[in-house]
């Protein structure tokens, strides 16, 4: 059981559970090139270190910030982070590094600033020191210079400095202990054969360049990848290594379905048995092709902040459950704003890291129901528990999915205080029933539109469950209608009064006629997605706007027609919307 009080045990027995893994009885000096270093090294097989790394975390939007740390919304990253990532039961961390900008000289050196190499070497210190895997990278170097498949792009040029690159830092992390791994390059642009060759010919020059920095690092882990990481094109393209010393697995990213991912198109359902075939056929293809080769699936996520809950939490469930079962780490990315909310030392979404974690141990969860068809024209979710405001507060019945071993045990308030059962709520099959009379005590006629409160349901196995007892209303624009000129090629921020959940669902962009902004294939979809467009490409929100944005404010001048956008909000239902007009 995952409740919140056993946290402490729980984190004792992953890290139990880390350091049992075995090591190999093989143990390599430093070789005669490049660094010495003094001590020994515990070589692993590269499926050891992709199993000590699950579940991993990446420190997203971090080191990898452009132009530096600290420039991508999060401070500098202090060691507490790794505390916390630790305690909730991670066993690995993956560092995306960006190099780009630490350079301080150009061909044919490269220096990189010996101060960022420190730095790195720092926070690859702060994670081992904890007993955690970790991997460093190249990350958007991939696209700021090394992106092979740019008109122009000098070969010779990426070849040379990709090479240098790797060469000093293989030279300062030359003697870090086998808890550390490479990969050689995220998400390296790339779609044809030739691009592939050119970066089988980077990937090459990698493993020559920690080779010869010398050191621990020809045992290294590491983990190679085809184009853009992605699982096709790895598929396609990867080429095995031939003379290689190092242990190495395959890394690959998984963010699909795509709109139901990053909020397209109105996408907010996920969880049919066509949506689950999907995502086995993707993860099982890959692993086809590479039947002996350990994967990681070095990124992933469905993030609090794009999608609605009781499919979120369905999602993590079942791809967790999916990449074990085919024998795949999974390393979850985290940009700072969705899952550990690094300043306060809690997860936006515990939930959800407690069905990672229980679907990682092999436990079955328990998970709310939630609409799975595409074609409904509204949507429930048993993860939230609406009322509307003037609503008169009778009783509610939520479907529950309960593997058939697993049952309620209790439920109780955000006090700790156990429900009643019988008078607060009753049981039938797999439906929990909360009683007018209980739900009266929460919703009165003084309560404020909003979140009311959570309770925690706990059940017999997995991921205690939480239920957001929530007022709705629908939201208040400060205004209704602007000129897209007078935005003058910026955003448009709104003013809202919020009254329920604090974020939109979609937003619907069509002319007074019918023609849609963007994306006329979207009439093809069902009718929650129809004539929706896309969270960041046309719409967002803060805390107390929601936003169009410029690119959706130049299409409505390209387009030279007035458009509607109505922001929709949680719950799906009609009525829970609010329009705003952009005049030409
Ligand atoms: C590695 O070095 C240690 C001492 O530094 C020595 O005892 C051991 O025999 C060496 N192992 C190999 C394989 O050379
Ligand atoms: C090995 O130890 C010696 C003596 O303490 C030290 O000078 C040297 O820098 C060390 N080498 C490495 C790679 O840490
Ligand atoms: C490409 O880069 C190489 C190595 O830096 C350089 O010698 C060559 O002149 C460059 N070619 C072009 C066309 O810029
Ligand atoms: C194998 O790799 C080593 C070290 O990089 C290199 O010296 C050697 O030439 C390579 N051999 C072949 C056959 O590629
Ligand atoms: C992966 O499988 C596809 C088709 O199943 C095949 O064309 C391809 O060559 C395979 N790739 C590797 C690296 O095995
Ligand atoms: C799957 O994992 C087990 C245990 O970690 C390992 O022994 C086995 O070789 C792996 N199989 C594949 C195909 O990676
Ligand atoms: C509210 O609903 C209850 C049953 O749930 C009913 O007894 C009561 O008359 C209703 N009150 C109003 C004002 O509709
Ligand atoms: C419940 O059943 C599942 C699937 O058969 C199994 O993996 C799990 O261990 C069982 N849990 C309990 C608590 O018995
Ligand atoms: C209930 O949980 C949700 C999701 O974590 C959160 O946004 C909300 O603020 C919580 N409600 C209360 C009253 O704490
Ligand atoms: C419009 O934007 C331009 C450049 O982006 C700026 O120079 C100008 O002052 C802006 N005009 C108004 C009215 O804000
Ligand atoms: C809507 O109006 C525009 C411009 O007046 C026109 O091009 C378009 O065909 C109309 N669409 C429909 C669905 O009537």
């Amino acid at each position: 059981m995952w409740s919140r009080s056993s946290k402490s045990l729980l984190a004792l027995s992953f890290a139990g559970l880390a350091l049992s893994t075995p090591i190999l009885p093989r143990y390599t000096n430093s070789t005669s090139s490049g660094v010495v270093c003094n001590g020994t090294f515990s070589r692993i097989s590269a499926q050891t270190w992709v199993d000590g790394m699950n579940p991993g975390w990446n420190l997203g939007n971090t080191l990898d910030g452009i132009p530096d740390e600290g420039d991508w919304g999060n401070p500098p990253v202090v060691t507490s982070t790794f505390d916390d990532v630790k305690q909730a039961g991670f066993k690995g961390i993956r560092l995306p590094v960006t190099w780009a900008y630490h350079f301080t000289t150009e061909a044919p050196d490269y220096d990189v600033d010996p101060a960022w190499l420190q730095r790195v070497s720092d926070v690859v210190d702060m994670v081992t020191e904890r007993d955690m895997y970790v991997l460093v990278n190249v990350h958007h170097d991939s696209w700021v210079w090394a992106d092979v498949t740019k008109a122009g792009a000098n070969y010779t040029q990426i070849e040379e400095k990709f090479y240098r690159l790797w060469y000093q830092i293989g030279t300062k992390l030359a003697c870090k202990s086998s808890l550390l791994a490479y990969e050689p390059i995220n998400e390296p642009p790339g779609t044809t054969a030739a691009h592939a060759a050119e970066l089988k010919k980077l990937e090459d020059l990698f493993l020559k360049a920690i080779t010869d920095a010398g050191g621990f690092n020809p045992d290294r882990v590491v983990t190679l990848n085809g184009p853009q990481e992605n699982s096709d094109l790895t598929s396609q393209y990867f080429v095995r290594p031939t003379n290689i010393t190092n242990p190495w697995a395959i890394q690959y990213h998984y963010y699909s379905p795509y709109p139901f991912i990053f909020s397209a198109w109105g996408s907010t359902i996920w969880g049919s048995e066509a949506d689950k075939a999907a995502l086995e056929a993707d993860i099982a293809n890959i692993r086809k092709n590479f039947t002996d080769v350990p994967l990681i699936i070095g990124e992933w996520a469905a993030s609090p902040v794009a999608t609605e809950t009781a499919a979120r939490w369905r999602y993590f469930d079942f791809f967790v459950r999916t990449a074990a079962k085919y024998n795949t780490t999974t390393v979850l990315w985290d940009n700072g704003a969705d899952f550990l909310d690094r300043a306060n030392h809690v997860w936006r979404d515990q939930t959800a890291i407690d069905i990672y974690m229980s679907a990682v141990a092999g436990q079955a969860n328990a998970l709310p129901d939630s609409t799975t068809d595409p074609s409904a024209a509204t949507q429930f979710t048993s993860a939230d528990l609406f009322v509307r405001v003037g609503q008169n507060v009778s009783s509610q019945t939520l479907p529950y999915i309960l593997p058939s071993n697993i049952s309620l045990i209790s439920i109780s308030g955000a006090d700790g205080t156990a429900l009643t059962k019988g008078s607060d709520y009753s049981v039938s099959g797999d439906d929990i029933t909360f009683s007018a009379s209980f739900l009266r005590t929460y919703f009165t006629s003084s309560t404020s539109p909003g979140s009311v409160t959570n309770l925690t349901l706990d059940f017999s196995s997995g991921a205690d469950l939480t239920l957001n007892l929530v007022l709705w209303d629908t939201p208040v624009l400060s205004s209704t209608s602007s000129s897209a000129a007078a935005a003058n090629g910026s955003s448009i921020s709104i003013p809202i009064q919020w009254k329920g959940i604090n974020k939109p669902a979609t937003v619907k962009a069509v002319t007074a006629n019918g023609t849609y902004l963007v994306d006329d294939f979207t009439s093809y979809y069902g009718p929650l997605q129809n004539a929706r467009t896309t969270y960041n490409s046309q719409w967002n929100w803060d805390t107390d706007n929601v936003i169009i944005t410029a690119a959706a404010v130049s299409a409505v001048q390209a387009l030279g027609q007035d458009v509607i956008f109505t922001f929709e909000f949680y719950p799906r239902v009609p009525g829970n919307s609010v329009s705003y007009t952009l005049t030409v």
